[in-house]
């Protein structure tokens, strides 16, 4: 293939690059965008293989059976429930091989020119930075450590002295443009920039993690962008920019989800909120507990009722189960909606994934604020699996994590019944004095169980 049809090639992948995002902005159309997107990337593979002349072609091809083969295996095995993990890992991975790129790039090539040098060096800590936080929100959300904000002694003063000492290495190298004492450099640059990827992620704590997660993502594109740039190659900068920007703008929409300015999210820990506050005096209070009889009566009799599932749902996997009350319940002329909240599950899109895998009809899933602006009129709130979300701290608690992260006020319906197994919080880590309320019902056990025993109480009415 001559250059013009290696360029032709590399235009067709990077349009569906573009189309897999398009496709992958609604549920309908996900999977089709996805599939376009890993065609684009297999076109792009063939492509540098056959035309690239390399000089390693046998190795290349064993370690990409390999790398594929461990892809494959974990991406079929993964809950969904841990999926945000498995992207902060894959994601991570692509970082530290651009970062490894950059590396050959510089110690290979000799003298550089300013503009390849500043190219090469932003490679290598932006990649570093990616590889290491990503590995260590994998640990967190893998609950290999605690979840929580670590805020290390003066933690603040080292992660600054680290990044001033990676941004005068990094200025050194790429001024300098190479030579010998710049391998040694080049390595105090990479190990700066791993622990700062560190220091960076620690303080972040508990829900925001995927925020950051969605963070380095877009750290990774740009210095996949950066070392497409050092290799000469139009498409690792197209493909690169393309996830540089979508994931900072999935980082500014979480952000604004969560209710908080990215700051907020990266450096409130520093702040020393206290998480406690709203822990204390929870233990032993009374709660109005409920049979799932009592629950079906209550939704059986009611003019209309929201349906709010959260992370206990997916892990319950009941949501064929609620999709089958809620048929019930519109059979017996109640007015039926699911509220959806944009940070309930574990991703982005969580429930949307959840209830389209159970049939449930699109126009039924109410955003949070149409949920919200419907929720005085409602009879009963049914909470499952769901916590945080819900969490009215997040309005009326200023020491809480959660504040000022906009929740469905499901206070503000008429009753409030929540399925979960225990008086245990959510992922924040923080008590829920909704459950303590007069108007909310608890039935404790596992969503699945509860939903599909009250599905026959509603049967029996
Ligand atoms: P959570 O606040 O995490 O609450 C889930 C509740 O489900 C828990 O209190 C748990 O209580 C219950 N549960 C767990 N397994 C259950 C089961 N088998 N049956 C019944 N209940 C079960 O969930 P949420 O309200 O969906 O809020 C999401 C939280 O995760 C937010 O803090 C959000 O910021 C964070 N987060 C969101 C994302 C995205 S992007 N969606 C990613 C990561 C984190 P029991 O243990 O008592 O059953």
């Amino acid at each position: 293939m001559g250059r013009p049809g290696v360029d032709l090639a590399y235009l067709v992948a990077a349009v569906a690059f573009i189309l897999a995002l398009k496709g992958l902005s609604s549920p309908r159309s996900a999977r089709r965008g996805n599939l376009i997107g890993a065609a684009g990337a297999v076109l792009a593979t063939v492509v540098v293989l056959t035309t690239e002349h390399l000089a390693h072609l046998p190795e290349i091809l064993a370690v990409m059976v390999l790398g594929g083969g461990v892809g494959v295996l974990a991406a079929r095995r993964v809950a969904m429930t841990a999926m945000p993990q498995l992207v902060a890992l894959f994601n991570g991975v692509g970082g530290g091989a651009a970062a490894l790129v950059a590396v050959l790039e510089f110690t290979g090539r000799g003298h550089q020119p300013l503009g390849t040098g500043a190219a090469t060096v932003f490679a290598i800590v932006v990649g570093s930075v990616s590889f290491s936080g990503s590995a260590l929100t994998f640990a967190k959300l893998q609950e290999l450590m605690t979840t929580r904000p670590v805020v290390l002694p003066a933690g603040r003063w080292v992660s600054v002295g680290t990044a001033v000492a990676v941004l005068v290495a990094a200025a050194w190298l790429a001024a300098t443009g190479g030579g010998s004492p710049a391998t040694l450099v080049l390595v105090v640059l990479a190990v700066l920039a791993l622990i700062f990827g560190v220091l960076f992620v620690l303080p972040v704590g508990g829900a925001d993690v995927p925020i950051v997660i969605s963070l380095l993502n877009a750290f990774t594109g740009l210095s996949v962008a950066a070392s497409g740039y050092l290799l000469g190659n139009v498409l690792l900068i197209v493909a690169g920019t393309l996830v540089g920007a979508s994931g900072t703008i999935l980082t500014r929409l979480m952000a604004q989800a969560m209710g908080r300015p990215l700051t907020s999210t990266l450096f409130g820990a520093f702040q020393a909120r206290d998480a406690t506050a709203v822990t204390a005096g929870a233990a032993d209070r009374p709660v109005r507990t409920g049979s799932p009889e009592d629950v079906a009566i209550m939704l059986g009799y009611a003019r209309k009722v929201v349906l709010v599932p959260g992370y206990g749902l997916a892990v319950a996997q009941g949501q064929h189960a609620l999709r089958e009350l809620a048929e019930l319940l519109v059979d017996r002329g109640v007015a039926v909606e699911y509220g959806i909240h944009p940070v309930a599950g574990r991703m982005p899109g969580h429930m949307n994934v959840l209830l389209a895998e159970a049939n449930v009809p699109y126009d039924q899933l109410k955003e949070m604020d149409q949920a919200n602006s419907e929720m005085s009129s409602t009879d009963v709130a049914l909470v499952v699996g769901a916590n945080d979300v819900v969490n009215p701290a997040a309005r009326t608690s200023p020491g809480s994590p959660i504040y000022g992260m906009p929740i469905l006020n499901v206070d503000q319906a008429q009753s409030i019944v929540f399925l979960k197994r225990s008086m245990r919080p959510g992922f924040a880590g923080i008590d829920n004095e909704l459950l303590f309320d007069p108007k909310t019902t608890m039935l404790f056990g596992d969503a699945k169980d509860s939903l599909t025993k009250v599905v026959a109480a509603v049967k029996g009415l």
